[in-house]
């Protein structure tokens, strides 16, 4: 059996990461430091697989504490998603993503090549595409300059790795491009938690309509879309999560074509946030409470994932409708609320 590190894995993607590939065979190590999450998801990952998980609480910043955690466990791949990842604050306070974001994956990629472990996953964003007109984006597109520190971060890391890879022989990397991450797990153990005001569209939705946050903002209806709101494409967190283990497969089983690679992890269907807002409102069979607000800085357009890639090459596809995510996120954020 092989054994997964999943960096940050108490986190919101790591959680349904780590459930995915327990249910897929795979042995799982979550480490997490807990800066920017509760036990709230570790416990429910628990649950789901109704038994225990080897949890390591470090820091990756320690480069120690890394490499202790390499030499205690056989790790055949590690998923690395260890990162603050706030837009805004980073634009506020760039060092402290330079400093975390950097140094943690710095610190993953020394220990797992000292200890012999030459399979590194790391989890990318779309936000390396930044504003582009040649839509849906493909994995050749050119990466546009980061508007964002935390953005940055990303491109960094994925160079990072391709260096690394080039450079030492024997370590192979994936990375894996986000479009929007949305939802929850089924069994509603487990999902988005965010720490005081959500940034992100679909958790200030749930918010709302359970009655936490008083109105949601739609950031521009003025924008040159079919209704005037932004394009995203809003990827299922259990789709995603599954588009995780295709990718530690094909390393561990040795099918890459070449060292690092890359894939977009997306539906290939863009929605807008107004078609969102309705779907959301007539699945859940509710109404929400929402304005039209100006624009908000440094989001762009609209942005959709050419999928051709992922599906051939990892043998992977988005399955769930935006309508099950959408219900699923509800059921989630009723059970935190203790409603359900
Ligand atoms: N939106 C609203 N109101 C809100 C929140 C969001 O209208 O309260 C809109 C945004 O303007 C955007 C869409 O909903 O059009 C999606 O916004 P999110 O914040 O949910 O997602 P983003 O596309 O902005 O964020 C994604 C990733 C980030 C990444 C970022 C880069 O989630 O990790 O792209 O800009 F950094």
């Amino acid at each position: 059996m092989k054994t997964v590190l999943v960096s940050g894995g108490a986190g919101y993607i790591g959680s349904h990461v780590t459930v995915e590939l327990i249910q897929s065979g795979y042995d799982v190590v979550v480490a997490d430091n807990f800066s920017n999450c509760d036990r709230t998801c570790f416990n429910g990952v628990e649950k789901i697989l109704d038994r225990k998980l080897p949890l390591e609480e470090i820091d990756f910043c320690d480069s120690k504490a890394a490499d202790r955690l390499f030499a205690t466990h056989k790790i055949d791949a590690v998923i690395h998603f260890a990162a603050f990842k706030a837009v805004g604050e980073s634009v506020a306070d760039p060092l402290k993503y330079y400093g975390n974001n950097l140094e943690s994956f710095v610190n993953v990629i020394g220990a797992a090549r000292k200890h012999g472990c030459s399979n590194i996953l790391f989890s990318s964003s779309a936000t390396v595409y930044g504003e582009t007109d040649k839509l849906p984006v493909t994995e050749q597109s050119e990466r546009q300059p980061a508007t964002s520190p935390y953005g940055n971060t990303k491109q960094i890391c994925e160079d990072i790795l391709r260096d690394c890879v080039k450079a030492y022989e024997g370590i192979h990397g994936i990375a894996l491009r986000y479009f929007n991450p949305i939802g929850a797990h089924p069994s509603a153990l487990i999902g988005e938690l965010p720490r005081g005001v959500p940034a992100n569209l679909v958790p200030y939705i749930t918010q709302t309509a359970i009655g936490k946050r008083e109105c949601l903002s739609i950031f521009g209806n003025d924008y040159p879309t079919p209704d005037g709101t932004c394009l995203r494409d809003y990827i299922d967190i259990v789709d995603l999560a599954r588009a995780h283990v295709a990718a530690v497969t094909r390393m561990v089983d040795s099918k890459m074509k070449a060292d690092y690679e890359i894939f977009n992890v997306g539906t290939g269907k863009p929605v807008s946030v107004m078609e969102l807002v309705t779907t959301f409102e007539k699945v859940n069979n509710l109404k929400l409470n929402y304005r039209i607000a100006p624009r908000r800085a440094v989001d762009v357009t609209a942005i959709w994932a050419d999928t051709a890639v992922a599906n051939s090459e990892l043998g992977w596809k988005a399955t769930r409708t935006l309508e099950e995510t959408l219900a699923s996120a509800w059921a989630w954020e009723k059970r935190l609320a203790g409603k359900e």
